[in-house]
């Protein structure tokens, strides 16, 4: 009999996977080794090598569907949740959120392809960033996709390259609400010191002159707060700010009908971590939104928000197998394992904590030691775990880290010209591939060596 478990025996959420720490498939089998998606994760290695991604696909529509369901039930206007592809951006993840519902958000020319290839229709993407470059800018207006203005600088850009097309291109602006929030200083974009978004002294300006461009239409506003946040209190206050600016606008002629609310809720990476349910957050951001349009007697716009996080952090798992041990008489045991800042460089970034069991021990029901987890890369602060408490372990047992469907792959580098894993999808005891693993002759692909040192050597 397969027992269900979630980490350390805690009670599975099914409707908010944010608030686990393991996907919401998480199974141990009878060999007592660790299960996700009905498959048994050392079969999975023994197939597709390790270190390894794997995303559990029920988790991740079980995240999509918690913000449509609780979109419906709180918010009586339209409404429509956005993927930001930032998270982890693939085909596979375009196709995925695109058949539950989503919109996508995209920053690079880069995600902006990945998204149309995997189906996500135009009309459902937006284009964030800070600098977009110009050809970045012709690609989002010959596929018609939403423009998010992010600066002056954008807007001129913009404006300019609108002339040689000859229709209206819908845009939204960015704008930075003053929410202060408490996260790592490095995610958190919503107070006035951030580098994205134009300030809200300056809107006034702003809105007079995109009334006088030829082809650019306001039609929405944007505002994100931060990201990992466990607190509702900022997005209480953000309806009501981002109300006042539509009514703002309405005086320079603007027909704002689309609020972007961004993303941010936080998600469950260990056991101190208690972030709020999608429903929870969900119903705060309405209720805002809600009641500062029936206070100022507003027509209620299309409520759109960004999560990429509490979509796809909880569904993914990278698995390590162990190699070295070194003790460090007195002070620690290292051990290393296969993979480390390439596939994982959040916590060196960030500092970020994860959980993590054995494959081949998933309770950790022997005797315990604690391990510093080192990567193999070539750089002291590699370690993705400073203390990590497993049962004894050996060379080549596997270890599962949990929450790295975010920011972890999207992230990833060649550092040390280590090949990027492969990444697999599983749900119902079947594994597909997503992401084929890089070798190393992947990497020497944009390598150049000039004529005349050919010719020397
Ligand atoms: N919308 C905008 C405009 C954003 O900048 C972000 C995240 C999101 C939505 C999605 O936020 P989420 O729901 O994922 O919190 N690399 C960092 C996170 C950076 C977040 C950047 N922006 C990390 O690994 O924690």
């Amino acid at each position: 009999m397969k027992e269900k478990i979630s980490f350390l025996k805690n009670k599975i959420d099914l409707n908010s996977p944010n608030k686990n720490i393991v996907p919401v498939t998480t199974s141990i089998n009878n060999n007592g080794n660790l299960c996700i998606g009905e498959c048994s994760i050392d079969d999975l290695v023994r197939k597709y090598d390790s270190p390894l991604y794997i995303l559990d696909e029920i988790t991740l529509r079980n995240s999509c569907r918690a913000y449509k369901k609780a979109l419906k039930q709180y918010y009586p206007g339209q409404s429509l949740p956005i993927y930001a592809s930032k998270a982890n951006s693939s085909i596979f993840m375009s196709n995925l959120i695109s058949s539950e519902g989503f919109g996508l958000d995209a920053v690079s020319e880069g995600e902006l392809l990945t998204a149309l290839k995997g189906g996500v229709p135009n009309e459902k993407i937006v284009f964030h960033g800070n600098n977009k470059s110009d050809k970045e800018i012709e690609f989002a207006i010959e596929n018609k996709i939403k423009v998010i203005v992010d600066n002056d600088h954008d807007l001129k850009r913009l404006e300019e390259i609108s002339d040689s097309f000859n229709y209206d291109i819908e845009i939204m602006i960015r704008f930075t609400p003053g929410i202060e929030c408490h996260t790592h200083e490095y995610i958190r974009t919503g107070s006035f010191d951030s580098k994205f978004g134009f300030g809200i002294e300056s809107l006034n300006n702003l809105f007079e002159v995109i009334s006088k461009t030829k082809y650019l239409k306001l039609i929405g506003l944007h505002a994100h707060i931060g990201s990992q946040i466990f607190e509702l209190d900022p997005h209480k206050d953000l309806g009501e700010i981002m109300v006042n600016v539509i009514l703002q606008a309405k005086i320079f002629g603007h027909n704002i009908k689309e609020l972007n609310v961004g993303g941010g809720l936080g998600i469950k990476y260990t056991q101190e971590d208690d972030p709020p349910s999608i429903d929870e957050w969900i119903k705060t951001v309405s209720l805002s939104v809600v009641q500062a349009c029936k206070k100022h007697k507003l027509d209620l716009p299309i409520l759109m928000c960004e999560p990429g996080r509490s979509i796809v952090s909880t569904a993914g798992v990278t698995i390590y197998k162990i190699g070295a041990f070194k003790e460090v008489p007195g002070i620690r045991t290292y051990l290393s394992v296969d993979g480390g800042m390439s596939d994982n460089p959040r916590p060196i970034t960030y500092q970020s904590n994860y959980s993590a069991c054995l494959v081949n021990n998933p309770l950790n029901s022997n005797s315990k030691n604690k391990y510093t987890v080192a990567g193999k890369h070539c750089e002291s602060g590699d370690v993705l775990f400073k203390e990590l408490e497993l049962s004894n372990c050996k060379t080549g047992d596997l270890i599962c880290v949990f929450g790295t469907g975010a920011y972890n792959n999207s992230m990833s580098s060649n550092y040390n010209r280590i090949p990027k894993p492969a990444a697999i999808l599983v749900a119902n005891g079947e594994a597909e591939i997503i992401q084929r693993r890089e070798s190393p002759l992947d990497l020497l692909k944009y390598d150049v060596l000039p004529d005349r040192f050919i010719k020397q050597s």
